[in-house]
């Protein structure tokens, strides 16, 4: 069993390339600069590019051929425009469930935007272009034939894990998480079938990831 990481290269996905390294756990790293598949090699890190912008669906195809599982935390950013938000957050983000498709890989884990159904982008703002990106990017996974789990974070910091989440559905209100945390959920998700064909918010919390995440599923 291994998975592919798109986006090990951001602030979700190191975390989540270390805690599976230090696990010794099967994975390979998709970033998107020849300097960090050096850099990771010589952590012995499997690495390979991979820009869901520009590698079409048969090169994308190619690169998650051989992969159980696949890793989603790409974002195109805040400083970039809705041109990246449509090629990357959402075209990008079908371009790999596509070919997650045609590999038959196990499992595709969505890293999505807190609130992504219809009803928050129903209201004006910034993040609206975003925030349809993730909507139908998220129904689209749904839909598609491979097993899903679309993991919805609260605001990302990069305090100090503290290992205690909040899980639910949807929640009323809002929250915070630090990257390190969002990271480890991945991390149980992957080593989980309980969580195939679900979605849920996290958000910092009183209770372990784990037992969050086993009474969530219950
Ligand atoms: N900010 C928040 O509060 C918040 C809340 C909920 C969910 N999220 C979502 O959580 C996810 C992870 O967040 P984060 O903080 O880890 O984000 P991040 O640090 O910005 O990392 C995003 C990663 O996506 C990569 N990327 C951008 N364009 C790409 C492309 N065309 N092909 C392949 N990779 C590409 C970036 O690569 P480079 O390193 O090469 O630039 C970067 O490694 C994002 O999808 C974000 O939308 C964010």
């Amino acid at each position: 069993m291994s998975t592919l990481i798109i986006g090990a290269n951001g602030g979700v996905g190191q975390y989540l390339v270390k805690q599976l390294k230090e696990r010794g756990e099967s994975f390979t790293a998709g970033v998107r600069k020849e300097s960090q598949v050096e850099a990771l090699a010589s952590e012995g890190v499997d690495a390979i590019l991979i820009d869901v912008e520009a590698d079409d669906i048969d090169t994308l195809t190619q690169k998650i051929n051989g992969f159980d599982k696949v890793v989603f935390s790409v974002g195109s950013g805040g400083s970039t425009g809705a041109d990246k938000t449509i090629s990357v957050d959402l075209d990008g983000a079908i371009k790999t469930i596509k070919a997650s498709e045609t590999n038959n890989v196990k499992q595709y884990v969505m890293v999505s935007t807190y609130d992504s159904r219809r009803l928050a982008f129903d209201a004006s703002g910034d993040l609206k272009p975003y925030t349809i990106a993730k909507h139908y990017a998220d129904e689209y996974l749904k839909q598609a034939d491979v097993n899903y789990t679309i993991v919805h974070p609260g605001g990302l910091t990069d305090e100090a894990a503290t290992d205690k989440i909040e899980v639910g559905a949807f929640f009323e209100g809002r929250g915070t998480i630090p990257r390190e945390d969002v990271a480890s959920v991945i991390r149980e998700v992957l080593n989980s079938d309980n969580l195939l064909n679900s979605e849920f918010q996290i958000v910092s919390g009183d209770i372990s990831i784990s037992d969050a995440l086993t009474k969530f599923n219950q």
